[in-house]
Order: structure tokens, then C-alpha cells, then sequence
């Protein structure tokens, strides 16, 4: 079967080539893939920033967020030949952890969890893929298509699941507005989730686009293509950084309401020295009461909060997030940025 590769440490590896079928030891269910979304993480790894193969081997199948239809699966597995189903990424360090011994492998606390398609597991972009029955969530057929944005949807409902945990340590907490940094995929799907929420949303990005202010307007958001600097005397309950830029990084700490939460989701590269004023913001921060933590990967209970929300949300408006797609042969092409891009899939149907 033909299969997306890559050499994970050498950059411009990737190819597209014939493997081996997808092995039992991998899972009892096999999915024909349909699509495959990318992302910042599928770029890094392609240019040899991030990403390991599989324990033996120099070659990693790439791709994390799927979506495929079941071709066998066993009669007790929760799902059967015909359903719509995607993948979950990471599974749970050897040892395991505590966090992982309760199947909160996103909260890994060893760092010897795996994940498709990124952390020394092959990942969901071949044409089959063979998966484990409990880590197959299956997809509503409304969805169609959109179904490729449950992985990243499930990135920010664990998002907002943190995020309302800390809110609810003061029993007074009712949060009214929501500032998310970045209008990529993420930042979109927080929007989403927030507008869910009932809150006035406010996304600020550094690139005015009619495609993105028309998505983040029908949604009831306000879209600002602008600097936090131009925002004063807004300080949100919620924030969510979406961008991974450093210096919206820096710029957002200490910028929200009183008992404020800032929930760092971009990942950075090392190697940004700024100047921060620790005194004031540790002030801020002290007197104010507020948060500021970082969040990554999903468990089960995220993927379900994720195709839930997607279930609730308008599917043209979902569609609209898919803004191009590549066919297998030219895969790379997915991971090259064009104007307007939102998510990028890899059609494999
Ligand atoms: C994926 C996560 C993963 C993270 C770090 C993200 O792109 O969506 O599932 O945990 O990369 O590898």
C-alpha cells in the first residue's frame, strides 16, 4: 500500500511510497483511510525539526489526524465494517504512569508515550491503517468530511476542559469573554467551542483575511487583525494562545481580567530571550489571582467533548475550514503555507 514517509531529523525526507500492509500487532480494526488533516507539528516533522520513527527503524509513517471507514473489526469492538472512525494519537507510556494508568495519556508525566504518526509509532497516512478497538472513536456520518477535525477539535476541548476546571476553583466563577490569539485551524475551533459557551469572543490575528473574518463573524466573534497592543483596556476572563509566536506569547501574560486564565496551546521552538517585566507580572499575576497553563495532546473524553461539539456546530461552516486539498502523490504540497489556508487535507478517497 502506498504510504506518506518521512526520515524523521533529515529535513525534506518526505515521499511517497509503497509499505507493508498495516500490521495485527497494530490493532484488530483496519480502516481505509479517507483523509488526512496537517498541521504545524506534520510541518516541523517534515523539515526535520521534531517527530522520531518507530524503535529499528529510520522511516516514519507521518500523518495524526485521520479519518477513514472501517473495513473489519472484531464483533465486539464498538465499531464495524462501514463506520466512520479516526484514530486517537498517543498511547500510554510502558511503565505506566499514574496519569497514564488511568487512560489520561495526554498527561503523561514519564514522557514515554507514543503517538501515530509523530513519537516513534507510525502514523494514519497510508491508504489502511490498523488500530486498537478502545483507541477508534467513532464518527457521526453528518459529519462527512469535517469528521478530520476531531483530532484538532479534541486539542482544544481538552482546552476548555482544563480551562473550566481552574475557573470552577472559585464557586463564584462565570466567565463572560474569550480572546484567542491566532485564527489558524486551533484558534478557529476555540472560537467555535467559545461561541458554544456563550461568551463575547474576540480573536485577534496578525493577517487580515476576508476568508477568516467571514468564518469568525458567523460565528457572532469579533476579529481583530491587529497587535494585543491595540486591544487596551480589554482584558478577557479566558485567553487562549493559539499562535506559538513567542512574542504573543510574552505579550499575553498578564493580560486578562482578575482571576483571569491564560491557556497556552501554540507549541514554540527554544531560542526567544525577552525582555519581561517578571516583578509586574508576578504582581499582576499574585494579586489578581491568575493562571496561566499550558495544554497538549487529548485523552478519549476529549475526542468525545470534540465530536460533540462538531455534532452542535454548522457543517457548512465546518467545510469551510477545509480549504485545500492534495492528493496522496503530492502530498508535501498539503505542508506548503498558501494565502487563505486554513486546514490543508490530504485526500487519500
Ligand atoms: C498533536 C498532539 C500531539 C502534539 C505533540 C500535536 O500536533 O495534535 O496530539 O500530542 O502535536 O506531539
Amino acid at each position: 500500500m502506498r504510504a506518506l514517509t518521512v526520515a524523521p531529523g533529515i529535513a525534506h525526507s518526505g515521499r511517497l511510497e509503497d509499505v507493508a500492509d498495516p500490521p495485527r500487532s497494530d490493532g484488530t480494526v483496519l480502516v481505509r483511510t479517507l483523509a488526512l488533516g496537517v498541521c504545524g507539528t506534520d510541518r516541523e516533522i517534515v523539515a526535520g525539526r521534531y517527530g522520531w520513527a518507530p524503535p529499528g527503524e529510520r522511516r516514519l509513517v507521518i500523518g495524526h489526524e485521520s479519518l477513514g471507514t472501517v473495513q473489519e473489526a472484531p464483533a465486539d469492538g464498538g465499531v464495524k465494517a462501514g463506520d466512520l472512525v479516526v484514530g486517537i494519537v498517543r498511547r500510554p507510556d510502558p511503565v505506566p504512569c499514574p496519569a497514564c494508568a488511568v487512560g489520561e495519556w495526554d498527561m503523561c508525566r514519564n514522557g514515554r508515550y507514543t503517538e501515530r504518526g509523530i513519537k516513534e509509532r507510525h502514523g494514519y497516512g497510508a491508504e489502511y491503517f490498523r488500530i486498537e478497538h478502545d483507541f477508534v472513536i467513532k464518527v457521526d456520518p453528518s459529519l462527512g468530511i469535517a469528521g478530520v477535525l476531531i483530532e484538532p477539535t479534541s486539542v482544544v476541548a481538552k482546552a476548555w476542559d482544563h480551562a473550566e476546571r481552574i475557573g470552577h476553583r472559585s464557586r463564584s466563577w462565570q466567565p463572560k469573554t474569550l480572546l484567542v490569539t491566532g485564527a489558524g485551524p486551533v484558534g478557529l475551533l476555540a472560537v467555535l467551542m467559545g461561541a458554544q459557551r456563550g461568551l463575547e469572543v474576540h480573536v485577534l490575528d496578525h493577517n487580515e483575511s476576508l476568508t477568516k473574518r467571514r468564518l469568525i463573524s458567523a460565528l457572532g466573534a469579533i476579529y481583530h487583525a491587529e497587535g494585543l497592543e491595540n486591544l487596551t483596556g480589554f482584558k478577557p476572563d479566558i485567553l487562549m494562545e493559539c499562535t506559538g509566536a513567542p512574542g504573543v506569547v510574552r505579550d499575553v501574560l498578564g493580560h486578562t481580567a482578575p482571576g483571569g486564565i491564560v491557556c497556552l496551546v501554540g507549541v514554540t521552538a527554544p531560542g526567544h530571550d525577552f525582555d519581561l517585566d517578571i516583578g509586574l507580572l508576578n504582581r499582576t499575576m499574585v494579586l489578581d489571582n491568575d493562571t496561566v497553563f499550558g495544554t497538549v495532546n487529548a485523552n478519549r473524553s476529549h475526542y468525545e467533548m470534540a465530536g460533540e461539539a462538531l455534532q452542535r456546530a454548522d457543517k457548512a461552516w465546518l467545510n469551510r475550514l477545509i480549504t485545500r486539498r492534495e492528493p496522496a502523490a503530492q502530498w508535501t504540497k498539503a505542508l506548503e503555507r498558501q494565502p487563505d489556508d486554513i486546514k490543508v487535507i490530504v485526500d487519500f478517497s
